[in-house]
């Protein structure tokens, strides 16, 4: 009889009475001082929803996931030439086999919060075709892609740079050892004297439609990554701590995940990258698309370098020569570290403060972190270069 009468509701535990939702009844009916950590916390095993509000709440929810499934996409991306976009000219490489321009999406509307994620353009970035051409092949056919090679070779900045030019708010989350779920999903924080969960990066970029980027993925235990793993098969979020409106996080139709990392996940070959973790095979897989990123072709290093540090053609083609020797000799087993593309940009970047002394420039930018045999055999290649 008693279910009859209450019409499914349940009980309030502070006053007896018969709501919906306790959540919306604290809020109207008692002081500030009740929470609904509060709550939770004193009464662990009573509802907080009633079967009705449950059911309401997920038919809002799909009726929301529809919504924006139907209209958002088309009403605020529009399609503009591959080449135009990155500014790269009428060249034959950024068209299609038939030689027609690549029309690629550009996001043409932003809420206002997703202004603060909007990456900046740089003007002196030069796009590496091939490997921009997979990202938009990912990002368009909303594919989750592993961008994966040694450190500085700009795979973070190739996903960063494509968000920039195509205008799609892009959130990167750097990985490290001691990251944990709950700088991900988010946590409870306290604000204004209650405590309130804090959505982390992750659901954010979700329930807004941002490109998420998991940057150096390798270096997070495989217990932090599994919480991808839904996310990358295509299927909601599910934050076990957060309270119930916010434990299930729909993916927004615009959302994208990219990740990065030194390894293809298998552990380090190269003895290079100290404290990437031997990752679970289960979880890389479900990347739709995997790729190698190696050293920059020679002709674009040279452009990049001159470009970023601001030197001639002519000097930064000396600093690739280097770099094309010591990373052979890496290759070969003869010294025990390789130079990136980063190092080199900053090694030329002294170089110029220093009056064009690239020797300095390449020691205080490379060679004097290396061991001590290793400097007198990289130390050659210097003094034979730059006499
Ligand atoms: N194609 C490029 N044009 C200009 N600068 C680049 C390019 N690729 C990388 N860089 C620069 O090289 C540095 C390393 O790139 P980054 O994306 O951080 O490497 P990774 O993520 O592979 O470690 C950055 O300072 C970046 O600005
Ligand atoms: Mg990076």
């Amino acid at each position: 009889m008693s279910a009859v009468n209450t019409g499914d509701k349940i009980v309030c535990k502070i006053d007896g009475a018969l709501v919906h939702s306790v959540e919306l009844h604290i809020k109207q009916n008692h002081s500030v001082d009740w929470t609904m950590e509060r709550y939770r916390a004193e009464f662990p095993n009573e509802p907080i929803l009633s079967e009705l509000a449950k059911a309401k709440l997920r038919e809002r929810q799909a009726a929301r996931a529809t919504e924006t499934a139907a209209g958002d996409v088309a009403k605020i991306f529009g399609k503009r030439p591959f080449h135009e976009v990155f500014g790269l000219g009428a060249t034959k490489a950024a068209m299609n086999s038939r030689g027609e321009p690549i029309m690629i999406s550009v996001q043409e509307e932003h809420d206002a919060g997703a202004e603060i994620y909007m990456a900046p353009i740089d003007p002196n970035y030069v796009f590496p075709i091939d490997i921009i051409k997979t990202i938009l092949l990912a990002l368009e056919h909303k594919m989750s892609f592993y961008l994966w090679g040694y450190h500085g070779t700009g795979k973070t900045t190739a996903i960063e740079q494509t968000c920039a030019r195509t205008r799609r708010p892009f959130v990167r989350v750097q990985h490290t050892i001691n990251t944990e779920e709950a700088h991900i999903v988010g946590q409870y924080v306290v604000r204004d004297g209650a405590t309130h969960f804090q959505l982390g990066p992750l659901p954010e970029a979700m329930l807004n439609g941002y490109v998420y980027c998991a940057d150096e993925y390798d270096f997070a235990m495989p217990s932090v990554l599994s919480v991808y793993q839904p996310v990358l098969e295509g299927k909601p979020l599910i934050i076990k701590e957060a309270p119930p409106e916010m434990r299930v996080i729909h993916p927004h139709p615009n959302f994208r995940f990219a990740a990065t990392g030194n390894t293809n996940g298998g552990g380090d070959e190269t003895g290079l990258y100290q404290g990437t973790q031997m990752q679970n095979a289960a979880n890389y897989s479900r990347f739709a698309v995997t790729e190698e990123v190696p050293y920059m072709d020679k002709k674009i290093e040279v452009a990049v370098i001159s470009s970023q540090a601001k030197i001639m053609t002519e000097d930064a083609e000396t600093f690739v020569k280097f770099a094309t020797e010591v990373r052979d000799s890496f290759a070969r087993g003869v010294i025990g570290a390789t130079i990136s593309p980063r190092e080199l940009i900053a090694s030329a970047k002294i170089g110029v403060l220093r009056g064009s002394d690239w020797k300095t420039g390449i020691r205080q930018g490379f060679i004097a972190r290396l061991s001590r045999v290793d400097k007198e055999t990289v130390g050659e290649y210097a003094k034979r270069l730059w006499a």
